[in-house]
């Protein structure tokens, strides 16, 4: 259920009975030589709006864009300041509340948004009034169970595999190039000190990561695979947001 093709009578009348939206929020960067500039926007997209057909609430057009500093160096990369991210995603969210929305459900694609949602949603929730909730498509065991499954250790960080089936389900399939060959491999401790995309300087991560891909073969990626990553995905978030929503 899409608001943006929604008649705002119609808005009107879904929120004598729902007052929960989910809001999917993405990147708009590189990810490698098969992976398509839009792919953290594109998977939140496909999976709010599939989640939110399921359990029929309303889900807000895509924040395609967030901060995504460390790949400027890559041709194509758009990013967002984090205040500027902060204040488009407060002013979203306070817009909604003020015409009775109440229950904000984020589900994000990108991980360096993570901090700036929380930091919002520390600043804005209000019990009864404003509430959020921030989930990213792949928190769930499911969807987690697929990319073990599917990729192992090659899902790493960036480029993903199982972010890349999902867009070539849903849009199209690159010829892998360069990317046939998997990269160079990346420790559990690199992952762990890098969450939330807490990458270098733009020119820095170019000569580290040339081609774009953080340890992440993304030559695993499949059609079926997205498919099936979408399932569960959906699946998982329609239960956890209806479930939230009450
Ligand atoms: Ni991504």
């Amino acid at each position: 259920m899409r608001l943006d093709l929604q008649t705002w009578q119609e808005v009107e009348r879904y929120l004598l009975s729902n007052r929960g939206i989910i809001i999917p929020v993405g990147s708009i960067e590189q990810h490698g030589p098969m992976g398509l500039i839009g792919t953290d926007a594109f998977c939140a997209q496909a999976i709010a709006r599939a989640a939110g057909d399921q359990i029929k609430t309303l889900v807000a057009p895509t924040v395609a864009m967030g901060p995504a500093p460390f790949n400027m160096s890559f041709p194509g990369t758009i990013s967002l300041g984090v205040d500027t991210y902060c204040a488009v995603i407060s002013e979203i969210v306070l817009g909604l509340s003020s015409q009775g929305f109440q229950k904000f459900y984020f589900l994000n694609g990108h991980g360096a948004n993570l901090a700036p949602l929380k930091t919002v949603a520390k600043e804005l929730s209000r019990p009864e009034l404003i509430e959020f909730r921030i989930r990213s498509w792949w928190d769930f065991d499911a969807v987690n169970r697929l990319r073990q499954d599917y990729y192992g250790d090659w899902e790493g960080m960036h480029a993903t595999p199982s972010e890349i089936s999902i867009t070539q389900a849903v849009h199209r399939v690159v010829e892998p190039g360069e990317a046939a060959s998997p990269p160079n491999p990346i420790s559990a401790e690199f992952i762990k000190a890098h969450a939330g995309d807490r990458h270098g300087p733009p020119e820095e991560h170019r000569r580290d990561f040339p081609d774009g891909r953080v340890g992440s073969h993304s030559a695993l990626a499949r059609p079926q695979h997205g498919e099936a990553l979408l399932r569960a995905a959906t699946d998982a978030v329609a239960g956890d947001c209806q479930h939230w929503i009450g």
